[in-house]
C-alpha cells in the first residue's frame, strides 16, 4: 500500500480504530493530521508519535460541532495543500433503551457519527481533490444493517445513515475522481466497548463470531488502508463487513448446525 509521503487525515484519531488506523499509515510514510476532541489522548498519541519518528498533526476539535470542524480546516490544517485519505472513525455510542432515548442523547449521537461525517467531507473535497489519493473510509458498523449491542437506537439510525451518505457521496464525488467507501465491523476490542462490556458478555460475544474472536482495531485499520490505497482504485460506493463471519450466523449455533446433518 502506497502511503509514503501522502496526508492522512483520521478523525477520531486518539483511540481504537482511528489511532489503529493512524499507526499504520504513519509507518507507511504518511503524515497524519489526527483530529479528536481528548486533548490529553491526543498528547499522549503526539509523544507515541514522536518516539517512532511518525509524522503528526493533532488537532483538537469536536467533530459533532461544523463550527469546530471549519476552524480546524482553516486554521489547523492551512499549511496543508492536498488530502490524500480521509478517514471518518469519530463515534458515540448511547445506551438507552429506545422509550427512555431523550432528545440530547439522539441529537448528539446523530451529530458526532453522521453530521460530522458529511461535515468533514464535504469541508474537505477541496483538499480531496488537490491530493493524490482522492480516497474517503466511513467507519459504519454492523449494526447499520441490523441492530447495536453496545449502543442504543440513535447508534443504530446514525450508522446506517452514513451508508446513505457513503452511496450519495460517492456517486456524485465520482465526477471529480474522489471515491467514498464504508466499512462495517462486528465487535471490536476498544475503549468505547471496554467502558460496557464485561468480561462474561465478552466471551460470550466471542463465542458468537465464527471466527472465535473480537476483532483488533488493527483487522479493521488493515481494510480501511486497502480501500483508501490505489489497489482499491476502482471500489466505490461499497461497503466492507469486518466481523469474523458474524453477519453470517442465522441464530442457530454451528454445533446444532452439524447435528442436523448428522
Ligand atoms: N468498537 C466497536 O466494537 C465498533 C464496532 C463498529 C464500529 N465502531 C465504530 O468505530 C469508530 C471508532 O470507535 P472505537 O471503537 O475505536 O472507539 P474509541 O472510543 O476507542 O475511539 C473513538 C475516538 O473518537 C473520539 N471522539 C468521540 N467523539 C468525538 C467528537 N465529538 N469529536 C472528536 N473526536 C471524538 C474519542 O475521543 C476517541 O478518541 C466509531 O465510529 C464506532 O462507532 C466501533
Amino acid at each position: 500500500m502506497e502511503f509514503n509521503k501522502q496526508t492522512v487525515v483520521v478523525t477520531g484519531a486518539a483511540s481504537g480504530i482511528g489511532y489503529a488506523v493512524a499507526q499504520a499509515a504513519a509507518r507507511l510514510g504518511a503524515q497524519i493530521v489526527a483530529f479528536d476532541r481528548d486533548a490529553v489522548a491526543l498528547e499522549a498519541m503526539r509523544l507515541d508519535f514522536e518516539r517512532n519518528n511518525w509524522v503528526l498533526i493533532p488537532v483538537e476539535t469536536d467533530i459533532g460541532d461544523q463550527q469546530s470542524i471549519r476552524r480546524a480546516i482553516a486554521i489547523d490544517m492551512a499549511a496543508i495543500t492536498g488530502v490524500d485519505l480521509l478517514v471518518n472513525s469519530a463515534g458515540i455510542v448511547s445506551r438507552g433503551l429506545f422509550e427512555a432515548t431523550t432528545a440530547d442523547d439522539w441529537e448528539r449521537v446523530l451529530a458526532v457519527n453522521l453530521s460530522g461525517s458529511f461535515y468533514c467531507l464535504q469541508q474537505m473535497v477541496p483538499l480531496l481533490k488537490a491530493g493524490v489519493g482522492r480516497a474517503v473510509v466511513n467507519v459504519a458498523s454492523l449494526a447499520a444493517k441490523r441492530v447495536s449491542y453496545t449502543g442504543g437506537v440513535s447508534y443504530t439510525a446514525a450508522k446506517a445513515g452514513l451508508l446513505g451518505l457513503t452511496r450519495h457521496a460517492a456517486f456524485e464525488l465520482a465526477s471529480v475522481g474522489i471515491r467514498v467507501n464504508a466499512v462495517c465491523p462486528g465487535p471490536v476490542w476498544t475503549a468505547m466497548t471496554q467502558r460496557h462490556i464485561s468480561e462474561d458478555e465478552r466471551q460470550q460475544v466471542a463465542s458468537m463470531i465464527p471466527l472465535g474472536d473480537w476483532l483488533s482495531p488493527d483487522d479493521v485499520a488493515q481494510a480501511i488502508l486497502f480501500l483508501g490505497s490505489p489497489a482499491a482504485r476502482m471500489i466505490t460506493g461499497t461497503t466492507l463487513d469486518i466481523d469474523g463471519g458474524l453477519s453470517l450466523v442465522t441464530g442457530a449455533s454451528f454445533e446444532s448446525y452439524q447435528r442436523a446433518r448428522q
